[in-house]
């Protein structure tokens, strides 16, 4: 495999400690998780550890706790009072930046649990959050698991469509937004974007808005709320609500290989545990760290290591609003020593972006602080990870590649500096975390050898894991459980080498990864074809050199249509305007024919063949083997009408 020399001795490192502990987190695994959990503080302790009702797993039941207690309220009665919570960085520096210690987040979290309780949300409601990153979004988010409320945040970029879609199916009875968000200098127009939404969501009461940007907005009578109008001056306490271990803390949605995203439902108890406990294993957090992950709040990544983990662990982190690249491209390595961050989590679109600025713009910043680098979302490559280890970490920083997902919670596979740093291979994650059985399988569920590639599934229920899929459970067990019984099914391909490291491939489902974004191909192709132009549409990722995956549509025009650059454009625009600005797609091509099975599926395998110009292989089984041709022919012929566009966007 791809065993790269690097300047680590790796024959002497002490792995058995690793390798000792992940033995008994098998072993034992209730024990070993009620010892872990044992860490936190709960207002009554559990009755039982687990409860295994395949696939629906509890943990900690009977147990009750609250997450903002554990993220805040500790840290604000202890020494940490005084240590800074967040850094927050605003777009345009300086001049717009703020500092907010653990008691200052204390205070805040306190006023906006009581806005929310006056507003009438109580226990158990949906919250949803579409926000811009300033700090009022990680403290709403806190703020509603105080009260026992469920938060669903939906990233900023997506639509009003979308945003509606999953405020009805969570039936959010409020809707938290701002007048704006800054990107690139640029304005984004949330509140107009929600209203949009909300037009259509009837379970929504009130609109609360926070004033960040100076945008004229439309406040709606009755409905909208500005934030700084309702917030009463002083602080009054808001008792943490406890709730039982297996009260959702939050639902996030992600797509899938069929249909709409799904809501993925985390837990509280067992997701705030594991979270915990992976968050101390890989990034070694220390209380002098200062901590910065690069993700947005909407995904998963900002839910559990800008906000759960770190917080829960009393940690300074660095939050910043705007683009890596704006006002100039040096700007994050300019926050870097700015705020002399040691710990520096981020994707690898990101470090693939960045590593095309050169290194020299690093150069121009004093990077000394760092200790750790950290990678999520997508397989790093070896050249990228070689970079970022040589140019970023000038040799001395660990980068734990860590490999997981919205579902599982939190990070399963991944190198652990904070237990003990295996050797390290670039592009590897290495092994699995204590507590994650982990394993490679082929198409009949048996294990395969290693250097033979596999379906990536965990044998063992995890405290992180999700609890179900909103209103869904029977998506929940066919998706995940029902392919390799017993076994979680990821989705990914992986593989391991002979030292029995594990290399994460990439999706083998109907799945893309756009910059990290995740979305499903079914989704874009139902998103293509409600445009009134288009008969049929089939969707193929490409390679991208910057974001891993760019997005490309083959589409059949209906009969009265004729293919031109404004059709095209139309149909652009429209899939923006269903998902949002990540599902823009790299390229449109019109054809007059699919490849298809006999039995009517679409061969993307062959599109992808065509737009990578790799061989196409055994066509034998397609329905018409003229489509080849056709698709070939349109390919060639429109390719340069459109040439690639750069990439814009990372999160
Ligand atoms: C998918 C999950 C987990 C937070 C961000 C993404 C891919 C994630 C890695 C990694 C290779 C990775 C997988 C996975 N992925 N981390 N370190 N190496 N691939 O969360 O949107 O739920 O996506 O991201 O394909 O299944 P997500």
């Amino acid at each position: 495999m791809n065993d790269l020399s690097l300047p680590f001795d790796t024959k002497y490192m002490p792995l058995a400690k690793l390798q000792e502990m992940h033995r008994r987190s098998l072993e034992s695994p209730e024990e070993f998780w009620a010892e872990q959990a044992r860490q936190l503080d709960w207002f009554k302790p559990w009755d039982k550890v687990l409860e295994w009702d395949p696939p629906f797993a509890r943990w900690f039941v009977g147990g009750q706790l609250n997450a903002s207690y554990i993220c805040v309220d500790r840290h604000a009665k202890s020494w940490r009072r005084s240590k800074v919570a967040i850094y927050w960085e605003g777009e345009s520096g300086d001049r717009n930046s703020r500092v907010l210690s653990y008691s200052t987040l204390y205070a805040e979290l306190n006023r906006f649990a009581a806005l929310l309780k006056k507003l009438g949300v109580s226990k158990g409601d949906r919250v949803a959050l579409y926000m811009p990153m300033i700090p009022e979004l990680p403290i709403f988010m806190l703020a509603c698991a105080r009260i026992g409320a469920i938060h669903t945040v939906v990233f900023s970029g997506f639509s009003a469509q979308a945003l509606a879609d999953r405020i009805n199916d969570t039936q959010a009875k409020m809707l938290i937004t701002a007048d704006g968000g800054f990107r690139r200098g640029k304005v984004l127009p949330l509140k107009a974007t929600a209203d949009e939404a909300v037009a259509s969501c009837p379970s929504i009461e009130h609109v609360i808005v926070v004033k960040r940007a100076d945008n004229p907005v439309n406040m709606k009578d009755g409905r909208d709320i500005w934030l700084h109008e309702q917030l009463e001056p002083e602080t009054h306490y808001v008792a943490p609500e406890p709730v039982e271990s297996n009260h959702p803390l939050y639902i996030l949605y992600t797509s899938g290989t069929t249909g709409k995203p799904k809501g993925i439902v985390h837990s509280t108890g067992g997701y705030m545990v594991h979270n915990y406990c992976s968050y101390k294993w890989v990034f070694n957090i220390k209380e002098e760290s200062v901590y910065w992950c690069t993700a947005d709040v909407g995904w998963v990544t900002g839910h559990s290591e800008i906000v759960y983990a770190p917080l829960a662990h009393g940690a300074a982190m660095v939050i910043y609003e705007g683009a890596p690249d704006y006002p100039d491209v040096d700007r994050w390595w300019q926050i870097i020593e700015k705020y002399g961050v040691s710990i520096f989590y981020t994707s690898p679109t990101a470090i693939r972006m960045l590593k095309g600025f050169g290194e020299k713009e690093a150069d121009k910043h004093d990077l000394s602080s760092l200790e750790l680098l950290g990678s999520v979302g997508e397989p790093i490559s070896p050249e990228a990870w070689l970079w970022f280890y040589k140019y970023i970490g000038k040799e001395r920083c660990p980068i734990v590649d860590t490999w997981w997902q919205t579902e599982t919670g939190t990070i399963m596979i991944s190198p652990a500096p904070g237990i003990v740093c295996a050797p390290l291979k670039a592009g590897s994650a290495t092994f699995p975390l204590p507590g994650v059985d982990a394993e490679i399988i082929d198409e009949a569920g048996n294990p395969v050898p290693p250097e033979t590639r596999g379906y990536l599934v965990l044998k063992k229920p995890w405290p992180g894991m999700m609890l179900g899929i909103h209103n869904n459970p029977d998506r929940y067990r066919s998706t995940y459980w029902e392919r390799f019984p017993g076994k979680y099914l990821s989705g990914d391909y992986a593989v391991t080498d002979r030292d029995g490291y594990f290399w994460i491939l990439g999706r083998a489902d109907e799945v893309l990864k756009i910059a990290g974004h995740r979305l499903g191909i079914a989704e874009l192709e139902d998103a293509a074809a409600s445009h009134p132009s288009i008969a049929e549409a089939a969707v193929t990722g490409k390679a991208d050199p910057v974001k891993g995956e760019s997005i490309v549509v083959f589409a059949l025009l209906k009969p009265e249509f004729t293919p031109s650059p404004q059709v095209r454009q139309d149909l652009i625009y429209h899939l923006r305007k269903v998902i949002g600005p990540i599902a823009t797609p790299e390229a449109v091509y019109f054809t007059t024919k699919l490849p298809k099975t006999r039995s009517g599926k679409i061969m993307r395998r062959i599109l992808k063949a065509v737009v990578e110009n790799t061989p196409i292989g055994d066509i034998s089984t397609l329905e018409d083997q003229t489509a080849v041709d056709e698709v070939i022919k349109s390919f060639q012929e429109q390719s340069a009408e459109q040439p690639g566009k750069p990439v814009s966007s990372t999160g």
